[in-house]
């Protein structure tokens, strides 16, 4: 370790850090948790009669009072503890043939005993709920999240009992068009209690989030900040990565807020060698840790740095459907095996479409050493123009950023998907960048967009929200939507921008086992050819830096019903719903391997 200058700073900058929607707790490593995963008891209700009277009026009676009746002659007409029970995490389409196609609303109770102590806060924890979620406990309303990808949580310590607790949600994932995403997505609409759901326990004044991560463009400047939460806001706290013998110590502001730069030259994070260090916060009521890298990511020219070289991102799509049984992933488990085919492909990177993925995903990119695009679920014809909307979005997006903003396997956040040119959404996207800026300066910003023909041969990239990001992703379906294959092999591609451009999606839809000529739709050989076209078009183009092909499974989409051939399966995987890898995933795997060995 040559030289360690001390750098520190305090600037209150609390607007930028306002808390969001999804409460205090961001960070649960290191503190004492109870899971509350398992059998919920569940009612299902379409009409929202646990919700409102008959007029249609919020009833201050609904279900989340979990009332039983006190005399032969009381009158209630539900009873969560003989009703059937789904498992959290989960959604519920795949749980039950009943609810396959549901979309409405399940109320979910779970009863349970806590053992509270003097001097401790408790809060109920959700890693994610689809869609809407109002959240009781022992029949007092605690708080209402939107969103069914990102994480929230609410205060319980003061209607916490000893025994005979009882935590009511109401999930709503009806799709609505003010919504984000809205009426009209190509993914299942997974409903329920999707992520691990638990309490955590905290001092009285506790470290309520952090940030420590290289800053832009630097290889050995950390910089962050640590906020604290409670009565005692004034305190030292301490930054301590012992197998770097870093020790920083600094003083949080009357607004418990610390912000800090040291210098150290740590081991780089990369995917040849994705180190994490051990990282404690420490402050003089708390203390949390968790495993961090350290690496910069920028953008020269057309070129994509990291740590200070460019690279080339080999990369593939993957959605949040769990590998062979379908549904929701939400374990450690299926994170591995997605991203072990992601690896087994030749990839270094991942594109998680088209929503924050669970943080099992996250954190073993972060372990394996898969650079990682998340992305909000602003997709096609959002209602650009609703204020509700727009400050929704910014909401979903402010969560997927505080989540993951220390995981150095993320290196890009995704503003938007395939989404149609106006003014009022330039403006609407514009909004989300200057947002995410704002939070994170440390990593690259980009769109899925779509791209244009100026002539019959000649595709243009020239979205005007190209100019305010740093990334250009592109969709193109040549060979699937647009022509048959071999229609790639004229196409030259040019860019308004001087930015590196990933081609975000390209592909085509394959049954695994259904064989034929190679322009046999819906045929291995069709797809195959798809991709042999278009990895001879993608080496043309000069300006590209990265590749995610639409996809790594097969997923489910309620858009896709033609019969023994999509049975409502997206099939534009390169490795079937039963894990069989198609022909085309191995002419992807080759190129890769190619690419792997020119970049050594
Ligand atoms: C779109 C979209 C995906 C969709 C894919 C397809 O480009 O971004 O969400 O699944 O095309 O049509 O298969």
């Amino acid at each position: 370790m040559k030289t360690l200058v001390l750098l520190v700073s305090v600037i209150a900058f609390a607007s930028s850090l306002q808390a969001q929607q999804s409460g205090p707790i961001t960070n649960t490593d290191g503190r004492k948790t109870t899971s509350l995963n398992g059998d919920w008891q569940v009612i299902v209700d379409p009409y929202e009669s646990g919700y409102y009277n008959y007029r249609y009026q919020p009833s201050d009676n609904g279900y989340f009072k979990n009332a039983k009746p006190k005399t032969k002659s009381d009158l209630i007409e539900y009873d969560f503890d003989n009703s059937t029970t789904l498992k959290v995490p989960g959604d519920w389409n795949t749980q039950s043939d009943q609810l396959f196609f549901y979309e409405g609303t399940v109320w979910y109770k779970k009863s349970f005993d806590y053992q509270r102590k003097p001097e401790r806060r408790v809060f109920a924890y959700f890693g994610a709920a689809n869609y809407l979620a109002d959240v009781y406990l022992n029949g007092e309303k605690i708080g209402q999240h939107e969103g069914g990808f990102t994480p929230f949580s609410f205060e319980i310590t003061k209607l916490l009992r000893d025994s005979g607790n009882f935590l009511i949600v109401k999930v709503d994932n009806k799709r609505r068009r003010d919504a984000v995403p809205t009426l009209m997505t190509d993914w299942w609409n997974y409903g329920g209690l999707t992520r691990d759901v638990k309490l955590i326990e905290t001092p009285l004044t506790f470290v309520q989030d952090y940030m420590v991560q290289l800053q832009r463009g630097s290889r050995n400047v950390e910089s962050g900040w640590v906020r604290l939460e409670g009565a005692r806001r004034n305190q030292k706290v301490t930054v301590r990565i012992p197998e770097a013998q870093i020790t920083k110590s600094f003083t949080t502001d009357a607004n418990g807020l610390a912000k800090f730069d040291f210098k150290a030259d740590l081991k780089l994070w990369s995917p040849e060698s994705p180190k994490l260090y051990d990282v404690t916060i420490e402050a003089e009521t708390d203390q949390v840790s968790e495993q961090i890298g350290f690496r910069s990511i920028e953008t020269k020219g057309t070129d994509i740095l990291l740590n200070g070289r460019p690279i080339f991102l080999r990369g593939v799509c993957i959605h949040e459907e769990a590998p062979i049984r379908g549904g929701r992933a939400n374990s450690r488990e299926e994170a591995q095996m997605l991203l072990g085919w992601a690896k087994e492909l030749g990839a270094n990177f991942v594109r998680l479409a088209h929503y924050p993925h669970n943080e099992h995903m996250i954190r073993e990119a972060d372990r394996l050493g898969i650079m990682v695009w998340s992305e909000v679920p602003v997709y096609w014809t959002i209602q650009w123009e609703n204020p509700d909307t727009i400050d929704n979005a910014r909401n979903q997006l402010s969560e997927m950023i505080t989540r993951d903003k220390n995981r150095a396997a993320v290196i890009i956040w995704s503003v938007a998907n395939e989404t149609p040119l106006s003014d009022a959404r330039l403006a609407f996207l514009k909004n989300l960048v200057s947002r995410a800026r704002e939070i994170d300066g440390t990593r690259l910003l980009t769109a899925a967009m779509e791209r244009h023909y100026v002539d019959a041969t000649t595709q243009m990239i020239d979205d005007p929200l190209g100019e305010y990001l740093d990334v250009l992703g592109c969709n193109e379906y040549v060979g699937w939507y647009d022509g048959l294959p071999e229609k790639a092999d004229k196409l030259e591609w040019r860019s308004k921008y001087q930015k590196p451009v990933i081609m975000s999606e390209f592909g085509g839809d394959a049954l695994y086992g259904h064989h034929g000529d190679d322009l046999t739709r819906w045929t291995e050989e069709y797809q195959e050819s798809i991709y042999r076209h278009q990895i001879a078009m993608l080496k043309r183009i000069p300006f590209l830096r990265g590749t995610s092909p639409w996809i790594l499974t097969d997923f489910r989409s309620p858009r896709r019903p033609l019969p023994k051939i999509q049975d409502y399966w997206n099939r534009k995987g390169l490795i079937s719903s039963g894990g069989e890898k198609k022909k085309a995933f191995f002419v992807m795997q080759q190129w890769y391997r190619e690419l792997q060995s020119q970049a050594r």
